[in-house]
């Protein structure tokens, strides 16, 4: 199972501040937004993880990430010259997906909830036998988003991208986990009205093949967006809110490696101790200190 982070994209709802730095490295409270997309793949058991970003993003992302070898994990990256629609994402991954199932996640997407290992864990098992998972939740405004119909089994009936009058308020979060057709798929699309290979146009080649699942996240389940400078500083404040009163860390990659088992104690330890003492880093150590397997 292969992973994509997709981090590219113009950002142009929060400028002046992505002009010099893009949207997916800006903080979200305590670490850089690309830390909760890259934490979700890292949950779902990947560790082969491809970062798309603009060519001038690129040095940026791998100066924070580098090989990914620091969390256990292997990180490649790849340019996407203009944002030209989510599904070419698995068209410039083609070459790296390998002819192998492959979950893709929008490089700004913030989830947060119970249960959701399990959901991964399920989507993965369907990706290999063959099918597509997508995850949808409730939402305010859903012309704004992809937004799925059910019918009276909740099958998933129809996806429309950003209709004028919505079907439901089932918006398709930024999360997708395909089997091993989705370049192949993603290949056969054309631009959308507005110039881009559109996600809601492969979703819905896998929905007229019946091999679409879609995953209903229910109330108790945040998904965060994080366009907008009012939603990046809710968005902030409510990952400090669960953070301090429950003395965890939403997406501490190191965490993650080490509850994945992809790095050790003493190879965290080690690579721990070249950072600095800070809130995030003394909570990763702490974690590190005190784990017993
Ligand atoms: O957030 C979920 C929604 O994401 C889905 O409900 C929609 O079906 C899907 O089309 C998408 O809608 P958005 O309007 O939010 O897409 P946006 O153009 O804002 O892109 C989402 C992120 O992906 C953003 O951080 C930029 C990045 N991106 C986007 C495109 C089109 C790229 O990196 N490259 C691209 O070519």
């Amino acid at each position: 199972m292969k992973g994509i982070v997709l981090a590219a994209g113009s950002g142009t709802r929060l400028y002046p501040s992505t002009i010099a730095v893009t949207k997916q490295l800006l903080p979200v409270y305590d670490k850089p937004m690309v830390y909760y997309p890259i934490s979700v793949l890292m949950l779902a058991g990947i560790k082969d993880i491809l970062i798309i970003t603009t060519p001038d993003d690129a040095e940026n992302f791998n100066k924070l990430l580098g090989n990914g070898s620091h969390f256990g994990v292997n990180f490649s990256y790849k340019i996407q010259n203009a944002p030209n629609g989510i599904a070419e994402a698995l068209i410039l991954g083609e070459d790296f997906i390998q002819n192998e199932p492959c979950a893709l996640i929008l490089g700004d997407n913030i989830f947060y909830g119970p249960g959701f290992t399990g959901l991964l864990k399920e989507a993965t098992k369907n990706a290999n036998e063959g099918h597509a998972t997508i995850f949808a939740h409730q939402v305010k405004n859903p012309e704004r988003f992809g937004i799925v119909e059910f019918d009276k089994h909740n099958n998933a009936k129809s996806i429309e991208e950003k209709p004028i009058r919505p079907k439901t308020n089932f918006a398709v979060t930024g999360l997708y986990f395909y089997d091993k057709n989705a370049s192949k798929y993603a290949k056969t699309l054309t631009p959308s009205k507005r110039g881009e290979l559109e996600i809601t146009d492969l979703n819905n080649v896998y929905l007229k093949k019946n091999i679409l699942k879609v995953e209903t996240l229910g109330r108790g389940f945040t998904w965060l967006d994080t366009g907008l400078p009012k939603a990046l500083l809710d968005a902030g404040a409510y990952i400090r809110t669960i953070e301090e009163n429950q003395g965890i860390k939403i997406a501490c990659l190191e965490e993650v490696a080490l509850r994945k088992g992809f790095l050790n104690k003493t190879q965290l330890n080690k690579i721990l101790k070249d950072y600095p003492d800070n809130d995030y880093y003394n909570y990763a150590k702490e974690i590190v200190n005190s784990w017993q397997n």
